[in-house]
């Protein structure tokens, strides 16, 4: 129960940024051609606009996920720099292990949404679109790695591969974003 409630708070979270950037969608209810053209067109940019949070969602959870990666590392720095907070630290360091597959898995999802919504919007597949696509199947790739992984946490090659992999998908994720 408590994973689901876990796998369910970011869903809930980019579903309420959406709603919060898109703001409500109601136009007045005219009959005139024009307003009902402008009126499709405005659907049409809620669509965008939703899928482009989705997308910023994923970012979100992506960040999630990696951050087990900085505090894993820098963990005796912190410690031994701010020994007050080292409870705090630890149980950080926990939560992100404990739940890192599961963020992971939550990302992956949240980045089909996206694509699907962004796909759905555009109506064909650009070369954004196509970066996103790569982004997405490398990770997929990267994940499948990251299960491997969890049986067989000692394998050192293993865990480098899913870091490299994930380390292309990002930069590939930041391409897609600034192009
Ligand atoms: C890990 C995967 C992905 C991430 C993190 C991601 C993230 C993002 C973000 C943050 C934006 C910018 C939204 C904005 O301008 O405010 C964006 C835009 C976009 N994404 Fe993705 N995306 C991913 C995968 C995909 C996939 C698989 C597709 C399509 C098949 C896709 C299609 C698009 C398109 C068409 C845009 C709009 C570009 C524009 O007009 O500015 N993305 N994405
Ligand atoms: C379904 C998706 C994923 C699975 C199954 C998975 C699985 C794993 C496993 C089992 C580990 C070893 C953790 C440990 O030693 O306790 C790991 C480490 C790691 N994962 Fe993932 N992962 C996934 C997604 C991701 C994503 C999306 C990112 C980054 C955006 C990521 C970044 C990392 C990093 C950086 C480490 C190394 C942590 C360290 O040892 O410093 N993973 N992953």
């Amino acid at each position: 129960m408590k994973y689901i409630k876990i796998l369910l708070l970011p869903f809930f979270m980019v579903f309420t940024l959406s709603f919060l950037i898109v703001g409500n969608p109601t136009v007045s209810a005219d009959h005139d051609f024009n307003e009902t053209y402008e009126h499709d067109d405005d659907e049409d940019g809620i669509y965008e606009d939703v899928g482009k949070a989705v997308g910023w969602g994923t970012v979100i959870t992506l960040g999630a996920a990696g951050f087990i990666f900085p505090i894993r590392r820098s963990m005796k720095w912190l410690i031994s720099h701010y020994p007050k907070y080292k409870k705090t630290f630890i149980s950080l360091s926990k939560f992100l292990g404990k739940y890192h597959i599961s963020i992971g898995i939550l990302a992956l999802a949240i980045s089909i949404i996206h694509g699907i919504t962004m796909y759905g919007s555009e109506g064909e597949l650009e070369s954004d679109g196509i970066i996103g696509l790569a982004a997405v199947l490398l990770m997929i790739v990267a994940s499948l790695f990251g299960f491997i992984l969890s049986k067989n946490k000692k394998g050192k090659s293993l865990r480098n591969t899913h870091m490299t992999l994930i380390a292309f998908t990002l930069l590939i994720v930041f391409v897609h974003i600034v192009l």
